[in-house]
């Protein structure tokens, strides 16, 4: 009872540090483009699919929902986490989709998705989840290649970057080290859909401040979703979500969302304290991942 109420105040004094610290620090305005979002979740979304098939973008409902990137490049660790990049000519840009474990065959999301943390050498104090930064560390120096020539053959376009689940959380760390590569010049857009937690209190408060990562960014969220939930900020955990917010009750007018400037609001997904849902975690823009996901 007494550790539950302490609990309370240390979170309630630490939202209204970080609310008024942001408050100052927030320099651009938070806009949300629907199209862009939808457009983004739809390549996190084929991400999933078998590489093969979509060498020749073939991979069934998912891959007709938006065109083929150009260029593809794909590059798969060894624990089957991905990222593929490639040039989309209809918005001129290069995109970056990062794809974690397959949400959906894990089959123990307490023993797979750990909460221990470690270090993250890039802020003071910072820490994020060991897993994630590991998979970070493993992936950077192919992940650099690949970035650099691409780059070198869409020199003046747009760069994007986006991923669903576990691949929004390693995509939240692949940000700054694209921002680096490009001789740290803010990318043009970072959409995460259903992200779990990243870091600790000192890194959702370096990176949200730093919103010149990106122009323009935003943590979508669904429902009553138990990944972006996870792992969970209270104590003793304290992992503590990056960024603005969008948060949709459900997908049947895309037009229709909140929107929170700071992380960890009360009006967007942190209102449910108690009944999650992993229907939710896969009902992003009203398509069924789980089905598509398994299908292609
Ligand atoms: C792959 O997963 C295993 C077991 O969780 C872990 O020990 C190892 O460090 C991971 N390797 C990479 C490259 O992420
Ligand atoms: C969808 O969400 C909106 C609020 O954003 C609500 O007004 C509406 O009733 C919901 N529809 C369904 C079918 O739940």
């Amino acid at each position: 009872m007494k550790g539950k109420m302490l609990t309370k105040q240390t979170n309630q004094k630490i939202f209204s540090i970080l609310t008024a610290s942001l408050v100052i620090l927030y320099t651009n305005a938070f806009q949300y483009n629907v199209d862009l979002s939808k457009r983004l979740a739809s390549y996190s979304l084929v991400s999933y699919c078998s590489h093969n098939r979509l060498q020749d973008w073939s991979c069934g409902e998912a891959c007709q929902r938006v065109e083929p990137l150009k260029d593809l490049i794909i590059y798969t660790n060894q624990n089957d986490s991905s990222y593929m990049m490639g040039y989309d000519q209809q918005e001129n840009a290069i995109s970056i989709i990062v794809k974690g474990t397959n949400p959906w065959c894990i089959d123990d999301w307490e023993s797979d998705l750990t909460t221990e943390k470690i270090d993250y050498p890039k802020c003071e104090s910072c820490q994020v989840h060991k897993v994630f930064y590991q998979t970070l560390l493993d992936m950077q120096e192919q992940l650099k290649k690949d970035f650099l020539k691409i780059r070198s053959q869409h020199p003046q376009s747009k760069i994007y970057a986006t991923g669903q689940s576990l691949g929004g959380a390693l995509a939240t760390l692949i940000v700054p080290e694209i921002y680096l590569l490009n001789g740290k010049k803010p990318i043009d857009a970072f959409y995460t859909f259903g992200s779990p937690r990243v870091g600790n209190l000192q890194f959702s408060f370096w990176y949200t401040s730093k919103s010149y990562f990106s122009k323009i960014s935003a943590r979508v969220t669904s429902n009553k979703d138990i990944v972006a939930q996870l792992p969970p900020r209270s104590f003793p955990f304290l992992y503590m979500h990056i960024g603005h917010e969008v948060f949709y009750k459900n997908f049947s007018n895309l037009h229709e969302f909140i929107m929170c400037e700071i992380p960890e609001d009360q009006e967007c997904s942190n209102q449910y304290t108690l009944d999650f849902s992993m229907k939710d975690h896969g009902s992003y823009f009203g398509w069924n991942w789980a089905f598509d996901i398994f299908t292609c």
